[in-house]
């Protein structure tokens, strides 16, 4: 008799990286938001006012996820092996901009992959100087950018957010610029990043 072979991945193996690729008509945009709106509260409820905070609700989330993907909003997931979503980076090539970037769970390294294939979409897109916004305070945040080579700008840029009863209040960001360049992970498929 041949020997018995298992074809279980042993539970003490850390799980497969995520793999990186963009997000497509038939992702579940309701998994997309939870990852966002999750990751959202958790590091922001500090930072901005609560109102605020109460306004973008998970259906809010939900929403905002479902206008990008009609509107073909380039939009880099992680997704774990079992297709699962675990983090997100908006693009807005039109502003030369990384507009969102969340991880549901983070210190894993998502993040980081996320911002490269990222920065090197935007390449792709003929972008060399970027920015992102990041709001006042969310200081693991400022950290990590700038340990990817994100450059912190002086001057706080000002946005006005919604409360969601006709109010708006006023939220401080500092801006983040880069200037990119093109690595030779640009010519690889997103997926092996
Ligand atoms: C900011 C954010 C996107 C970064 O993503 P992340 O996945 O946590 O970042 P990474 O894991 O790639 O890097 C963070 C740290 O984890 C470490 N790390 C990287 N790979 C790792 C791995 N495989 N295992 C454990 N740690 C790892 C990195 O060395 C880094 O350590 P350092 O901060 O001491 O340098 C994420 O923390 C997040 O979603 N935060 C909340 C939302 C937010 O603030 N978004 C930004 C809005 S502007």
């Amino acid at each position: 008799m041949g020997a018995l072979v298992s074809v279980l991945p042993c539970p003490c193996l850390p799980p497969p990286d995520p793999s990186i690729r963009f997000a497509r008509g038939d992702d579940d945009p309701d998994a997309i938001a939870r990852v966002w709106y999750e990751s959202y509260q958790a590091s922001h409820a500090h930072l901005v006012d609560p109102m605020v905070m109460r306004h973008r609700d998970l259906d809010s989330f939900k929403m905002r996820v479902r206008v990008r993907l009609a509107n073909k909003v380039p939009t880099l997931l992680a997704v774990d092996g079992h297709g699962v979503c675990v983090g997100l980076a908006v693009l807005n090539p039109k502003e030369a901009e990384v507009e969102q970037l969340f991880v549901r769970r983070t210190g894993h390294g998502i993040g980081s992959r996320l911002l490269r294939a990222a920065e090197q979409e935007l390449v792709r897109y003929g972008i060399r100087h970027s920015h992102l916004c990041c709001v006042a305070g969310n200081t693991p945040a400022f950290g990590f950018y700038e340990r990817h080579g994100w450059k912190k700008q002086a001057r706080l840029i000002e946005y006005m957010a919604d409360t969601g009863n006709g109010g708006v209040v006023k939220v401080l960001c500092v801006r983040y610029d880069k200037e990119l360049s093109e690595s030779p992970a640009r010519r690889r498929n997103l997926q092996d990043m």
